[in-house]
């Protein structure tokens, strides 16, 4: 699949986040600890949006119920979600953050 891209850089301060969409989907870009994910932007738990959820540490939080996910892996990393969310690979070219979705 090719890599689409998606939003520069500099749209998306250190621990923080940026909704956007592309391919037919609702994506979220975080920030944090130095790198740049791309994920789903729909809890696992409830179906709801995760932005404006806190980015921290390598982690996005629901802002709905509190449910942290892993931002390298998608896992849930308490309840009251169990399931992860979806994950896409994610690099950097010329300043722009690129996702394979
Ligand atoms: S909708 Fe996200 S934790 Fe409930």
């Amino acid at each position: 699949m090719p890599f689409v891209r998606l939003a520069e850089v500099s749209q998306i301060p250190a621990e923080k986040s940026l909704a956007v969409e592309a391919g037919g989907k609702k994506l979220l870009i975080c920030h944090s600890k130095g790198e740049f994910y791309v994920v789903i932007n729909k809890c696992s738990h409830a179906d709801e949006p995760l932005d404006c959820g806190r980015v921290r540490g390598g982690w996005v939080a629901c802002p709905i119920h509190g449910a942290r996910f892993s931002l390298a892996t998608g896992a849930a990393m308490n309840p009251p979600a169990k399931e992860p969310i979806q994950t896409f690979p994610a690099r950097v070219v010329d300043g722009w953050v690129e996702a394979e979705l």
